[in-house]
């Protein structure tokens, strides 16, 4: 839950960065590769990874609620989500680097709805599924 404070503080900067470019018509790329690298690195491997790789996984051996599995499955389908957005990030980055300028459009979408996107994905992990997964492990776990 304190990784989901730097990821949001992150996001908030893709919002007002990406207004920036729209304005400017212009790309700052230095700001969208360290972007692309805080979310594959940290949101991802590390945040993501600690999620999926520990908790999801030690969750699937539990006998869990529909609503659990559920909620789990869609957990795990927003991550996806935001790993294919910022795959779509990059090609944008690379076809306006080659001379396509109307990527602008797309890079400036991506943004914003990874900044969009997250900030829910976030709320159902703090407020509807990290505590109340809790009550399959025992203290030990
Ligand atoms: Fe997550
Ligand atoms: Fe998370």
């Amino acid at each position: 839950m304190w990784e989901h404070l730097t990821i949001e503080r992150i996001l908030s900067l893709f919002q007002a960065k990406s207004s920036w470019m729209q304005q400017e018509n212009s790309i700052d790329l230095i700001f969208i590769d360290t972007s692309v690298d805080f979310m594959r690195t940290y949101a991802d491997r590390t945040h993501h990874g600690k999620e999926e790789e520990i908790l999801f996984r030690d969750l699937y051996r539990k006998k869990l609620s529909p609503e659990h599995a559920r909620m789990m499955t869609e957990l795990i389908e927003d991550h996806k989500y935001t790993r294919t957005l910022t795959g779509r990030l990059v090609e944008a980055k690379e076809k306006y680097v080659n001379g396509d300028k109307a990527a602008l459009r797309d890079v400036v979408s991506c943004l914003k709805a990874l900044a969009e996107f997250y900030p829910p994905h976030i709320e159902k992990e703090d407020k509807h599924f990290f505590f109340s997964i809790m009550d399959y492990f025992s203290k030990e776990e």
